[in-house]
């Protein structure tokens, strides 16, 4: 009965093992830089000592039943080995792993490089407002860094605590109220890393994840360029998009809507995820966000919208084209 209990649980739980072992898995043991790379090596050195500890400790436990002595027999030699063993190896062991800890923060110091990339990352309720002020535009949810550069990230947030975690490329930084928090990484090989809002946030703190795209150069150039440019397309979609409330809450440079309350959308169509994470880019997925959003993420700030079906097409085929 026990065994076959044992076996359902274990059965319930392979899932979620495959799932996390899974090729694409933001996992900090499959790290994308150099910083991400020091983290993951100190969890293996960390991880390798905590076996060997453990393998000691149940070795001499075991030795010490065996051999069944006298509870009262107390020797020198019983108490040189408790200060040895009980106090100065593992005083020893803490303080080497300690100090590694700390040596391993320094991969994620400002490396004071001129050439760095400068993104401004704002937390919001429940999404990412992503700003390269050399390039002067705005995007979300999706940052896009060129492969073996630089990035500085500055960030603030617009409403309560957020944490920015990318876990194959960062540490964790808070964005907190009042200050920015600067960090620094690398990417050194192409690639989608997703992330995830670190620090508790409200009802959809599980559905704020970002992703960096790391690409090769000219990939990037070609990004920034076409990020840098307003929208130019337009017909029924256009209008609607103006006319609807959308254009309240959502700016697309090019066109009157010049909303702040969410996203910037002006490049939405390249983009791979709507809703922090929530759903992938799909027309189909598009159409059914700005229908009803609060379908798919609970109390997230965008309204249904009472649009009829031509027009519910006609923005969506509009927002689609904007790449
Ligand atoms: Cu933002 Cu949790």
């Amino acid at each position: 009965m026990a065994a076959t209990k044992i076996g359902r649980v274990a059965a319930a739980c392979m899932p979620l093992l495959a799932a996390s072992c899974s090729a694409g898995a933001p996992s900090a043991l499959s790290p994308g830089g150099p910083g991400a790379a020091r983290v993951a090596d100190l969890w293996w050195l960390l991880f390798g000592i905590a076996v060997v500890v453990c393998v000691v400790v149940t070795v001499l436990v075991l030795w010490a039943v065996a051999r069944r002595r006298d509870a009262n027999a107390r020797t020198s030699s019983g108490r040189r080995f408790v200060v040895v063993w009980g106090l100065a190896v593992p005083a020893v062991i803490l303080t080497f792993t300690y100090l590694t800890g700390l040596d391993a923060m320094r991969a994620f110091e400002d490396p004071r490089d001129p050439k760095a990339l400068t993104v401004e990352v704002t937390g919001h309720q429940w999404w990412w407002e992503v700003r390269y002020p050399a390039s002067h535009f705005t995007t979300a949810n999706e940052i896009h860094v060129p492969v073996g550069r630089t990035v500085h990230v500055r960030l603030r947030t617009a409403d309560v605590n957020h944490s920015f975690w990318v876990p194959q490329l960062t540490v964790k930084t808070d964005l907190v109220a009042g200050r920015v928090n600067d960090m620094w990484f690398t990417a050194n090989r192409p690639g989608l890393f997703r992330g995830q809002c670190a620090e508790y946030c409200g009802t959809q703190h599980g559905r704020m994840a970002l992703h960096i795209v790391a690409e090769p150069d000219a990939a990037f150039n070609a990004w920034l360029a076409r990020q840098s440019q307003p929208a130019t397309a337009a017909g029924e979609g256009r209008q609607v998009f103006e006319a609807a409330s959308c254009a309240s809450c959502h700016t697309v440079a090019g066109t009157s809507a010049a909303g702040r309350q969410g996203p910037d959308l002006t490049h939405v169509g390249g983009r791979r995820f709507l809703g922090a994470g929530t759903l992938h880019n799909t027309p189909a997925d598009l159409a059914a966000w700005i229908a009803n959003a609060q379908a798919y993420k609970p109390g997230n700030r965008m309204p249904p919208q009472p649009l009829a079906p031509e027009q519910l097409r006609a923005v969506t085929a509009y927002l689609d084209s904007l790449e």
